[in-house]
């Protein structure tokens, strides 16, 4: 043996031993983190502070004079400018359609507010103290249960969603069904950041600190045991709930499971590179290829990287400018439902969402004033317990759904780095980012069949 194949062969033996130590290293649960359960994000000192732990009906009321006002400033001359032309949504949000949706705004859904908010307050809304923050949810109990196994179930919104996402799905879950021996009581809160939830006063107010002040908010309900469901933020804030709190959720269904863990990232990039290694033949049409992520991720990040560094300069030129808002948030729930819909003058918006829907859930950011507190979560979610809550391995039950158009998605090999108990993982081929609001059904059906699976 020459000297060349002899030093090629130690080499390449010490560098697979790295490789096959640093992988057992990697592929090792870290252990969760251990937060402080109390810890306090209202304003000023923790000190004087004493939680008021009663849990109060609440009813959305929107004073009068906001209304009028908000319809004073859509009345407004819009000073916007003409789109390019043959432009749809390509450069953003149409102009032309803008002004569509905000004249429809003023004359017939404000018109008509009354109906609007007694929508909004169809289902039961609470709000109690948790951590120094007052948490606003939604709590639904089954009806017909007798006889059924009931689950208690956490829903979570994401951004810029709200609970406002979650009402078509709610009724779907929360009527027991002939052939089907589960139904599911609700409880949809409203992040803390977002619509009635109280945003942190403190910095460091990550995805983790936000999954202990929800079980907290399901331990005052008195749901020692229960199963969380998300999508967008709501997804990682479930996985890290699961994470943190085992004894407590007994499953975890979400329709953007993501995982950051080194060794998925790893299996991402052989996928990158070598798709027909890492995907078999029908999810070579689901997943898109690399080059068509990279481009996807450059055009429609923009907003991640704004929010994440600055996002009270952003959360500034939004506030109080009705206009903007709608244009900011109603984007995203065009292209998220589909990217091909920014070819399309009118968005297609209201291919699947009626307007009301959607102004409703422009409305709860707009009287709320919620727009700054629920963008900080992108500043705070970057956090060394985040990285670290990564590399915790979820053993509940878990079950994937992945929308065709969804802004990502991972495999099933990616995820299970993380996720240990993957019980359930479906591909549909079509439905977007918001399939609470798009494809309540399938994402209902999708649900009970894991919990059927899991046999939770
Ligand atoms: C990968 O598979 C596709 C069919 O799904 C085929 O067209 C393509 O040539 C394959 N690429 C390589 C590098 O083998
Ligand atoms: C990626 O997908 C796009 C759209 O389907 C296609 O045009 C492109 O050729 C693909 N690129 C590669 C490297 O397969």
């Amino acid at each position: 043996m020459g000297f060349l194949v002899r030093f090629l062969v130690v080499t390449s033996s010490l560098g697979l031993a790295v490789l096959i130590q640093n992988y057992r290293l990697l592929s090792r649960s870290l252990p969760a983190p251990q937060l402080d359960l109390n810890e306090y994000w209202g304003p000023g000192s923790a000190e004087n502070y004493v939680e008021d732990t009663t849990v109060k009906p609440f009813n959305i009321k929107v004073n009068t004079e906001l209304i009028s006002d908000l319809k004073a400033q859509l009345s407004r001359p819009l000073k916007l400018h003409e789109p390019l032309e043959g432009v749809a949504f390509q450069y953003g949000f149409n102009s032309k359609e803008l002004q569509n949706i905000i004249k429809y705004w003023r004359d017939t859904y404000l018109r008509k507010w009354d109906e609007n908010e007694a929508f909004l307050n169809k289902f039961a809304h609470f709000e109690t103290q948790i951590q120094g923050l007052r948490m606003h949810f939604i709590q639904v109990k089954p009806k017909n249960a007798e006889g059924k196994k009931v689950l208690p179930l956490l829903l979570l919104h994401g951004w810029p969603g709200s609970v406002r996402e979650l009402y078509d799905i709610i009724p779907l879950l929360t009527t027991a069904k002939p052939e089907s021996e589960y139904v599911f009581e609700v409880i949809a809160p409203s992040l803390p950041g977002f619509g009635w939830s109280q945003g942190a006063s403190k910095v460091g107010f990550d995805t983790a600190r936000i999954a202990v002040v929800l079980d907290n908010l399901m331990q005052r309900l008195g749901y020692d045991k229960y199963i969380v469901h998300g999508g967008d933020w709501g997804a990682r804030i479930g996985s890290n709930m699961a994470a943190l709190f085992p004894q407590h959720i007994i499953g975890y269904h979400s329709n953007l499971c993501v995982a950051l863990h080194p060794l998925a990232l790893f299996s991402k990039a052989v996928r990158a590179w070598l798709p027909n290694f890492s995907l078999n033949l029908e999810q070579r049409t689901f997943f898109r290829n690399f080059s068509e992520e990279s481009a996807y991720l450059l055009e429609e990040s923009g907003y991640l990287h704004l929010q994440t560094t600055k996002p009270d300069t952003i959360g500034t030129a939004l506030t109080d400018n009705p206009v903007g808002l709608a244009a900011y948030i109603l984007e995203k729930f065009s292209t998220w439902t589909n990217p091909s819909f920014r070819k399309l003058p009118d968005g297609g918006l209201t291919k699947h969402y009626t307007l009301d829907a959607l102004l409703d859930n422009v409305m709860i950011y707009y009287i709320t004033n919620s727009i700054t507190t629920s963008q900080r979560i992108y500043a705070e979610a970057l956090s060394e317990t985040q990285t670290h809550l990564e590399r915790v391995h979820i053993l509940t039950p878990t079950g994937c759904v992945r929308f065709k158009w969804d802004i990502m998605h991972a495999t099933d090999n990616e995820l299970k780095h993380k996720y240990k108990n993957l019980v359930q993982s479906t591909f549909y081929s079509d439905g977007g980012h918001f399939p609470a609001m798009e494809k309540p059904q399938t994402l209902y059906e999708d649900l009970l069949a894991f919990v059927k699976k899991a046999a939770l």
